[in-house]
């Protein structure tokens, strides 16, 4: 398994992540199997956030791990907080929030809460999940400082920053903001579009992140692809879709030439970028865990990168 270095931390970790956000639909027995696979396939990386399942996908990792019998140390566990859950809106297994919550009081519970759901002594990070409009700097400042020296958290980053918005928080907290967790996938690219039809007047010209991915290579925070396999804000998976017949048959053809299967092509496409990005997967089912994560062992050429861009529908001016 490729490994990638987070942010400018020690930690060498796995290209490839499990996201437990769907973990809460498992028994225990399927869930302990999916973190086996999960670590049979060199994934050394676990994300989280403390609204998944409302709460149930921590408790269910916990005693996944349990009935696994894996150890704290065999996974880098990260987890995010900052929204305040909306039990009225949340239906299905999707959860929505009330209100997004950076105060300190919010921040240290919501830490505290998630250690307890996952049975763990310390984060390895924790993401601020939604930037929060309200946000005052110096609570952050505070909550992450008394964080790290109680060693609940060992390091900090956010989730759906756009540049601005990690410069402005940066200027107030001790810690490098090291991780920058967005959207991004063969059929969610606008962090991509816009740096490709720059001073154009059509809809890619748009910019919709304010050039996080520049920036974070600039900055050498890591940044995390949330849903690659979505289209959509959870509309659905792309793969196999025969809402997407061109991308499916060039996704084919390029693992055909690879010798692998659809789901490592949209894995190794984002791996392609020279970002280094981490994928965060979020399948729940063993065996396209272990085909999505051998992407990681698939080097695509630039031609392969450009042509499955655009089956996907992409325009290159
Ligand atoms: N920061 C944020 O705002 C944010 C937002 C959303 C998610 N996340 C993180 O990102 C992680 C991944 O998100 P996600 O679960 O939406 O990612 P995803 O990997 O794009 O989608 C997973 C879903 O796609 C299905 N799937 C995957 N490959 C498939 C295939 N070949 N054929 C059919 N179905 C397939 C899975 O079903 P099976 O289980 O049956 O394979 C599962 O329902 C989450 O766990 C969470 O950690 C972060």
């Amino acid at each position: 398994m490729k490994t990638i270095k987070i942010g400018n931390t020690n930690f060498e970790a796995s290209a490839i992540a499990l996201g437990i956000m769907r973990m809460d639909q498992l028994s225990d027995q399927d869930a302990a199997k999916v973190l086996t696979t999960a670590k049979d396939a060199g994934i050394t990386y676990i994300d989280s956030a403390d609204i998944y399942g409302s709460g149930a996908s921590e408790k269910k990792f916990a005693a996944a791990m349990k009935v696994a019998g894996l150890n704290r140390e065999d996974f880098y566990i990260q987890s995010k907080g900052g929204i305040v859950l909306d039990p009225a809106r949340s239906h299905d297994g999707l959860v929505f929030g009330k209100r997004y919550d950076f105060s300190k009081e919010h921040i240290l519970s919501a830490v505290d809460g998630i250690l307890e759901r996952l049975h763990v002594d310390y984060l390895d990070s924790f993401l601020l999940h939604r930037p929060d409009p309200l946000m005052d700097l110096d609570e952050v400042a505070e909550a992450f400082d008394e964080l790290q020296t109680a060693g609940k958290v060992r390091h900090f980053g956010v989730s759906n920053f756009n540049p601005q918005q990690v410069e402005m928080l940066q200027s107030a907290v001790n810690q490098r903001l090291m991780i920058n967790q967005l959207q991004f996938g063969l059929m969610h690219t606008g962090a991509i579009d816009a740096g490709m039809h720059v001073n154009m007047q059509d809809d890619d010209s748009i910019n919709h992140d304010g050039g996080m991915l520049e920036y974070s290579r600039r900055k050498n925070m890591t940044v995390q692809a949330w849903s690659p396999f979505q289209y959509g804000m959870f509309a659905g998976v792309f793969v196999d879709n025969p809402k997407f017949p061109e991308l499916n048959k060039a996704m084919q053809t390029v693992a055909d030439k690879h010798g692998v299967t659809k789901n490592a092509i949209a894995t190794a496409w984002i791996l392609r970028h020279p970002a280094n990005i981490q994928v965060i997967l979020g399948t729940m089912n063993p065996q396209h865990l272990v085909e999505s994560a051998a992407g990681a062992d698939v080097e695509l050429s630039k031609q392969e990168w450009y042509d499955l861009y655009l089956a996907a529908g992409h325009i290159l001016p």
